[in-house]
């Protein structure tokens, strides 16, 4: 029988309790919290959308192999474990462990940043951008148009544009480019895939020219997904193969393995250059820990080497698309304003085509997040103006190009039902529209001020 009805392919083992709350208790909570939903403790979230990084819920195997961590200082078990397991994944010889994906970052940005430094990216994630800008270095990012055109239906939204990237390249110079980055899938971008043929022409493009080209490769499965439905050559590859051949066009990567790592905590930059290696090596000792365990314990490595081989199994990967498409194309049939197609690890809504009376520099991201928490105790994420928001020399707001909430979904963590709750949300929500304010800052940070920044409702 042919079944319409994916379902999760694993059963439960443990529960963890959800508080629920009422609505009364939220007005209080979110006020305590200056309509920061970061600020919130988790207690006071019933289902908590806020980001699918460190999130998962691992398996059985992989709390089996808690056990069998080998915590010795120097050459563990679980170290050579999580070695050979990366080195068959990527193919790159030198690995760094790391606590998690931006302790790589700041090793490698850092190193290769610095002054007069440019960074070309399809889009910097935050903790990206955040890195180089801390080293005073540039970061741009390169989309395709395709990309910027949240409505618009096409396969490969994350794609680097590259007749940009040749263009920066002419006006910056090679030598003044620290690295170019290829972030798969494209998180900030709505969890976008990059296709095989825009890594290759990229790779191309950065080996004509002598650039270092890294895989931010938090995503790299739900990448290869992707790839193998949409692109031509590819059905009949496994997942794990797509990302081999997509790590072998790089020249390193780094990765959270908070992601498609599937454990709570742990990353790693792995390289090919030893000379490199070592500069970043020794700062990972200085900052992380010795090199055969960086930020990390026996047993949390034990579980990324597990979760590197389960987040590739054709049976997991089909119900995590297939469950976030569910939730995009349920509120897409509602009206609601999403990227399109959905992406791999989030709903992206288009905060500033919902809430259209709700200028960019009040916040209308920040207002569906509130609103969102007050209604139903779901907690998200805001990705426009108080993420990316820039100021000019007058200090007027200058806008990304869109005000998205993020909905993202922790891997093997929620069932249907926890999704339907949240389809159930936006039905109301879509009736109030109208009555929505706007917010403004009362406090901020200089960098990545949305964790931390006070609003108050216009
Ligand atoms: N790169 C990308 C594309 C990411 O999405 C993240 C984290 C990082 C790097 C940094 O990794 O958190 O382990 O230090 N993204 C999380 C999110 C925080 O919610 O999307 P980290």
């Amino acid at each position: 029988m042919h079944h319409k009805v994916t379902i999760e392919p694993f059963r439960i083992k443990v529960v963890e309790q959800i508080k629920l709350t009422t609505e009364e208790e939220r007005k209080g909570y979110l006020e305590k919290a200056h309509n920061n939903p970061f600020l919130l403790t988790s207690d006071q979230v019933i289902i908590d959308l806020l980001t699918d990084s460190g999130t998962s819920a691992m398996s059985a195997n992989q709390w089996g192999g808690i056990m069998r961590g080998d915590e010795s200082y120097a050459g563990a078990r679980s170290w050579q474990r999580m070695e050979k397991e990366i080195l068959d994944l990527t193919g790159y010889p030198y690995i760094l462990p790391t606590h998690q994906g931006r302790a790589a970052e700041h090793l490698l940005y850092n190193h290769l940043g610095g002054k007069g430094k440019v960074f070309i990216s399809n889009t910097h994630f935050d903790t990206t951008r955040a890195n180089i800008e801390f080293s005073q270095a540039t970061a741009i990012d390169c989309l395709v148009p395709e990309g910027k055109q949240p409505e618009l239906v096409y396969p490969f939204k994350g794609n680097l544009d590259t007749v940009q990237l040749l263009e920066n390249i002419e006006k910056y110079g090679a030598k003044n480019i620290g690295a170019v980055i290829l972030t798969v899938t494209n998180n900030s971008g709505g969890g976008q895939p990059v296709s095989m043929q825009n890594a290759r022409e990229v790779s191309q493009i950065c080996k004509d020219h002598g650039l270092l080209l890294i895989l931010d490769a938090c995503r790299i499965a739900e990448n290869s997904y992707f790839i193998k439905q949409r692109e031509k050559g590819f059905e009949d590859k496994t997942y794990r193969e797509i990302a081999q051949e997509m790590f072998a066009l790089a020249d390193g990567c780094i990765m959270s393995a908070k992601k498609d790592g599937l454990v709570n905590m742990g990353g790693f930059l792995a390289i090919k250059d030893l000379e490199l290696a070592i500069k970043c090596r020794t700062v990972l000792i200085i900052t992380e820990g010795y090199s055969t365990y960086g930020g990390l314990s026996g047993r949390d490595m034990e579980a990324i080497s597990i979760g590197l081989q389960e987040v590739f199994d054709p049976d997991y990967l089909h119900y995590r698309i297939k469950s976030t498409t569910y939730l995009g194309n349920k509120l897409d049939k509602l009206g609601i304003p999403t990227i399109r197609p959905v992406g791999g690890h989030a709903v992206y809504i288009d905060a500033k085509a919902f809430y259209p009376h709700i200028p960019p520099h009040q916040f209308p991201g920040q207002a569906m997040v509130c609103e969102m928490y007050l209604k139903s105790g779901i907690r998200s994420c805001e990705i426009g103006s108080v993420m990316f928001g820039k100021y000019d020399d007058k200090g007027n707001l200058i806008p990304p190009p869109l005000e998205l909430v993020r909905l993202a979904i922790p891997r093997r963590v929620y069932t249907v039902s926890h999704i339907d709750y949240v389809i159930e949300t936006f039905v109301e929500l879509l009736k109030e529209r109208e009555q929505v304010n706007g917010y403004k800052i009362t406090y901020e940070p200089h960098f990545l001020r949305h964790f931390t920044a006070h609003f108050e409702k216009i």
